[in-house]
């Protein structure tokens, strides 16, 4: 394809409709608030043909972490070297910082050529919650939490996200786990389109884990529900048992080094991929 014929520029708000165009035709339930509310935590860039965008690149950058939350081209459009260039872009502004991703299969070997190692894989449960009894050691949390949580989940990440936490604060609910008063673990739950999507949880044990999906869940029996666990959380099982299927396995990849080990405690236990990518 002529060079002249796509240009590049940065991602503005006047290309959400396209960006949302791109996103219903891959398949993705992503409304156009939560298009609007990445690209508010972040930034991109976009492939724009004949006035409108036909790729997009949106990422977000906390504490010198950076995150692909979304890269996508046109499906007429793939082939030629748009997703290449848009994640060179990104990564040009990334610079030398720890990029984290999750990747789909087809974005996989893209990724593989920019420097990005696989680390380990993302197990999507989905499925219609059955009737979970409350656990007694789980409430919902209030607006002097929020401090808390965004502690809690630093020190499970290595990331300073409060301005990620805060941003959902009005969309998601907060269930949270106290021990003499303070915030130990915490479950979000957000609405995605049509379903609710239990993620990001972060605690100290599979056990506290459970009890706060426990929680979340018995407050929506019969809900559509999606969970991104990471390996090893000794959930998968019970959230088969539950009608929350394990469906697919995703990538999660890396470029650079990683700021906090794997086993660190507290734990993040499942993810919130389908809106923010990792973590
Ligand atoms: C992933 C995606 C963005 C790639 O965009 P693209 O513009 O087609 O990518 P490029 O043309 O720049 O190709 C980059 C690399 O991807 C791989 N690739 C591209 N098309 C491919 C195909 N049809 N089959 C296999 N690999 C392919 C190749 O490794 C290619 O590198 P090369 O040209 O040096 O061989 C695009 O396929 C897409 O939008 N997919 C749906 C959304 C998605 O899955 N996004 C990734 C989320 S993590």
């Amino acid at each position: 394809m002529p060079k002249a014929e796509v240009q590049f520029a940065e991602f503005g708000t006047e290309y959400l409709d396209d960006a949302l165009r791109l996103t219903i035709q891959a398949g993705w339930t992503h409304s156009r608030d939560e298009w609007a509310m990445l690209l508010g935590l972040g930034f991109g860039f976009v492939a724009i043909k004949e006035g409108h965008a036909i790729g997009a690149v949106c990422m977000k950058l906390f504490d010198g972490v950076a995150t692909i939350a979304l890269l996508i081209v046109d499906e007429k459009m793939r082939g030629r070297g748009l997703g290449a260039q848009l994640m060179e872009l990104a990564l040009e502004k990334v610079g030398q910082r720890e990029c984290r991703l999750i990747a789909s299969p087809l974005g996989q070997p893209l990724y593989r050529k920019l420097g990005f190692q696989e680390i380990e894989t993302i197990y999507s449960h989905r499925g219609v919650v059955a009737t979970v009894q409350a656990p007694h050691d789980v409430e919902w949390a209030t607006d002097d939490d929020l401090h808390q949580i965004s502690e809690i989940d630093r020190s499970a990440t290595g990331i300073d996200r409060r301005a990620l936490i805060s941003a959902l604060w009005s969309k998601a609910r907060f269930a949270i786990v106290r021990s003499s008063g303070r915030v130990m673990g915490y479950a979000a739950l957000l609405p995605y389109g049509r379903q609710q999507v239990a993620g990001p949880v972060v605690a100290r044990s599979t056990v506290e884990a459970r009890s706060l999906l426990s929680f979340l869940f018995s407050h929506h029996a019969g809900a559509f529900l999606c969970v991104d666990l990471r390996p090893h959380t000794g959930l998968a099982d019970w959230l088969n048992s539950i009608g929350i299927a394990e469906t697919f396995g995703s990538t999660a990849m890396r470029r650079g080094e990683p700021r906090v080990d794997a086993e660190s405690s507290p734990h993040t236990y499942a993810l919130a991929t389908l809106l923010f990518g990792f973590p």
